[in-house]
């Protein structure tokens, strides 16, 4: 008999979903990725550094020259300085990032306050430290942090809050103001934060992105964790980062060299020569998505799922209660998957406790405009 130490986790809903999509030949909109590749000259960069020998174990840290361009688009995009050799730390995918995160701070019997609905590494890494979720619900109507709620939730165990921004799956965005008050919340208290920003430039409206990178006091206690997958149109890289203050930075280190010990060399270097060549990249992001959420709005406008259009992310969540309201989000998504030819991800497993009666599915527009137009004749007729 194993005992396992994980023993409430099972096959992911985002690999069930898209089984059966692949099995029915249903539309793929539930997992996050893109049906469309990276930029060309990034790509073509990993075969050339392939060819020219860069293919044994980089510095566990990360490739300097890749650092110091994190450091740059920081500063450019934040207007703030981190270091590049004491502060950002290359780590395969933001998932290794977070685990590693976690797994540096928190010890038998700390609490980790995640807000639902919440991205699902956050509980069995901290289960695996040893640690205890208390999940906090965010506001139904809007997604943004209930402080009242949080500051129940706070305990003397309390030693780590994780925040999104942009948020998986609703896609709303901290503000400025919220980070304002998280700061006067838990100052004086022994609470480290992560703050996962994989989708810091999936932003919409002219919305801005507020990274805790900017907030100088939270920054003190935080990881912020980034993903080159989301940014640069290549989530199988599962290549990121994290950038933290010295102290911490040293913490996780400790734990990252023997989880991985490095990143994958090859994807680092061609990584760092795009990020030279092509600066404006990360600033065309939003833009581009921007155009494929309109789109896809657009062609749901006419269908009987009801939305706000997210303001970040490449996710957008369509209510489904004037259409099949007898349904849980699970039947839905399955019997829109078989009977529909659309996969998505219902919105309740994302919490601990689903509201009852929420009707929300979260469908990606990260794909081609075929994909979408394709997707949204479907959903029309629903
Ligand atoms: C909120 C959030 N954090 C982290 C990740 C993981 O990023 P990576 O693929 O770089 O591990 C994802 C991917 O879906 C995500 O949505």
């Amino acid at each position: 008999m194993i005992t396992s130490k994980l023993p409430n986790v099972g096959i992911t809903i985002f690999t069930q979903m898209s089984q059966l999509a692949a099995q029915t030949g249903a539309i793929n909109l539930s997992q996050g990725f893109p049906d469309f590749d990276g930029p060309q000259s990034l790509r073509d960069a990993v075969g050339r550094h392939i060819a020219s020998g860069h293919n044994q174990y980089s510095p566990m840290t990360g490739l300097p020259a890749l650092r110091e361009q994190i450091a740059a688009k920081i500063a450019r995009s934040y207007g703030v300085k981190v270091d590049a050799d004491s502060e950002v730390t290359v780590t395969p995918g933001a998932t290794q990032a977070i685990f590693c995160a976690i797994q540096a701070v928190i010890h038998s019997g700390d609490e980790v306050i995640v807000f639902d609905p919440c991205y699902d590494s956050y509980e069995p890494a901290t289960q695996l430290a040893g640690g205890r979720c208390v999940h906090v619900q965010l506001n139904p109507h809007d997604f943004s942090i209930d402080f009242d709620k949080l500051a129940a939730a706070l305990s003397p165990r309390t030693k780590m809050i994780v925040i999104n921004t942009p948020h998986n799956p609703s896609g709303a965005l901290i503000s400025r103001a919220e980070l304002d008050q998280l700061a006067e919340l838990i100052r004086g208290r022994d609470i480290y934060l992560i703050s996962d920003e994989v989708y810091e430039h999936l932003v919409f409206d002219g919305v801005p992105h507020v990274s805790v990178l900017a907030h100088e006091e939270l920054y003190q206690r935080a990881f912020v964790v980034s993903s080159f997958g989301k940014t640069y149109h290549v989530t199988g890289w599962k290549t990121g980062y994290v950038v933290a203050p010295p102290a911490l930075t040293a913490e996780l280190r400790k734990v990252h060299q023997y989880v991985s010990f490095c990143g994958v060399t090859p994807l680092q270097y061609a990584l760092a020569d795009y990020m030279v060549e092509h600066p404006e990249h990360v600033e065309e992001l939003p833009g581009f998505y921007q155009a494929k959420r309109d789109l896809f709005c657009d062609l749901l406008a006419p269908s009987r799922f009801t939305f706000t259009r997210v303001t970040g992310t490449y996710f957008q969540l369509v209510d489904y209660s004037q259409i099949r309201p007898d349904l849980n989000d699970v039947d839905m998504a399955i019997w829109m998957t078989r009977e529909h030819g659309v996969a998505s991800i219902p919105v309740s497993v994302f919490y601990q406790n689903p509201p009852q009666g929420q009707r929300l599915v979260r469908l990606c527009f990260a794909k081609r405009e075929e994909t979408l137009r394709e997707a949204g004749a479907k959903l029309c007729v629903i």
